[in-house]
């Protein structure tokens, strides 16, 4: 892609100062997604991908600091631009759909009315639609997320929705100022798996229509294999591996990738598959002596410079994989056991 990325993420650090010690929670993070691009981000529990969703949005803990790097998004660092313009940002340009949507919805407020409160909130930004009033606005932006009879559930409040509908209902909001950039959140967690492909496909076609840059983050393989043009693994704070999305599938080159996607054809063919069990645990993060690669301490093809000396993820490249020993061929290459140690 020719064009700037919408947003541009380079060398971002962030650690959590705590009780226990200092939390090294994400390092030397790059991550790039342009104009109507899906990308996903996938990773153990635990790996960095929330953490890296709030620093964006300016939503961090209290106890977190950034160690470093820049997020651009349209040319606007967010990192350092401010309370003040990241508030402007969030919600009118940039939204997150948040993995529970019951406890992110006001359970006291009607749906419609929460839709009204955001509408308003964004209206003086977006000028020419507010000849229309806010609760016609407001039943529409039901109605494009496909919940029936908008005019009626317009008065209704979350708890008397199901779980799929509240999800719903946290798109619409997400949605409602149009945003540029969509960051979700684990969208589909805790619904039936009807429910999921019907809320992943509702939000992939309105990402498609409206050209949205939008950031996924998932532990289901199956969902990013289908809906995401490119994905990034994260492991235990680094970004290890981004590729578009077949070709991840087809040939990971990370062994992190590889075990995650299972280590033979058989296995990698199955559908609907959460992330595999990867032997070992993700290490401490609040170690001062991580190893380089901090995959190293479960990778069977580590060499003593895996643990010396960080391996990078290059820029610019289509697949790029942060590894000193990449896989190298289609499916049959996890397998390959060649130890270095
Ligand atoms: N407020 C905090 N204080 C200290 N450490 C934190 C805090 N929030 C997150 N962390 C740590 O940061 C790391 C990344 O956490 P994060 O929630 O981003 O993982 P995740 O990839 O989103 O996992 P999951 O898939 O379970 O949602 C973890 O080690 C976590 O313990
Ligand atoms: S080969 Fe080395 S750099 Fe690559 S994943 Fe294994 S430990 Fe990390
Ligand atoms: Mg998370």
């Amino acid at each position: 892609m020719s064009a700037p990325p919408l947003l541009d993420v380079q060398g971002f650090g962030l650690e959590f100062r705590t009780r226990s010690g200092t939390v090294h929670a994400l390092q030397g993070i790059d991550l790039a997604v342009h104009k109507g691009e899906i990308v996903g981000l996938v990773g153990e529990s635990g790996s960095g991908k929330s953490v890296l969703s709030y620093a964006l949005l300016g939503i961090s803990d209290r106890a977190a600091k950034v160690t470093g790097g820049t997020a651009l998004f349209g040319g606007v660092d967010l990192l350092a631009c401010g309370e003040r313009t990241l508030s402007d940002l969030r919600g009118r340009e940039i939204s997150m759909i948040f993995q529970s949507p019951r406890t992110a919805l006001n359970p006291i407020r009607t749906v419609g009315r929460q839709i009204e409160d955001v509408l308003r909130r964004h209206a003086a930004a977006r000028g020419p639609d507010l000849g229309t009033s806010l609760r016609k606005r407001a039943v529409q932006a039901l109605r494009e997320v496909a919940i029936s009879d908008p005019e009626r559930r317009h008065g209704a409040y979350p708890f008397e929705m199901s779980g799929g509908m509240c999800q719903r209902v946290m798109i619409a909001l997400a949605l409602a100022c149009r945003p540029s950039l969509l960051i979700a959140d684990e969208p589909t967690t805790g619904l039936d798996v009807t429910t999921q492909a019907a809320v992943m496909d509702l939000i992939t076609t309105l990402a498609r229509e409206r050209q949205m840059a939008t950031l996924f983050i998932t532990h289901d393989l199956a969902l990013a294999a289908d809906h995401c043009d490119r994905i990034v693994v994260m492991h235990a704070g680094h970004a290890v591996e981004a590729a578009p999305a077949r070709e991840l599938f087809r040939a990971p080159r990370h062994p992190y990738s590889a075990r995650l996607l299972g280590s033979t054809p058989g296995e990698r063919t199955r559908s609907a598959q959460e992330l595999l069990p990867v032997p070992g645990n993700l290490p401490d993060l609040r170690r001062d002596d991580l190893p380089g690669c901090r995959f190293a301490e479960r990778c069977e093809r580590r060499s003593p410079r895996c643990t010396a000396e960080r391996p990078p993820l290059p820029r610019g490249d289509t697949h790029a994989v942060a590894c000193w020993h990449p896989l190298t061929g289609p499916l049959a290459a996890a397998t390959e056991e060649t130890v270095h140690a």
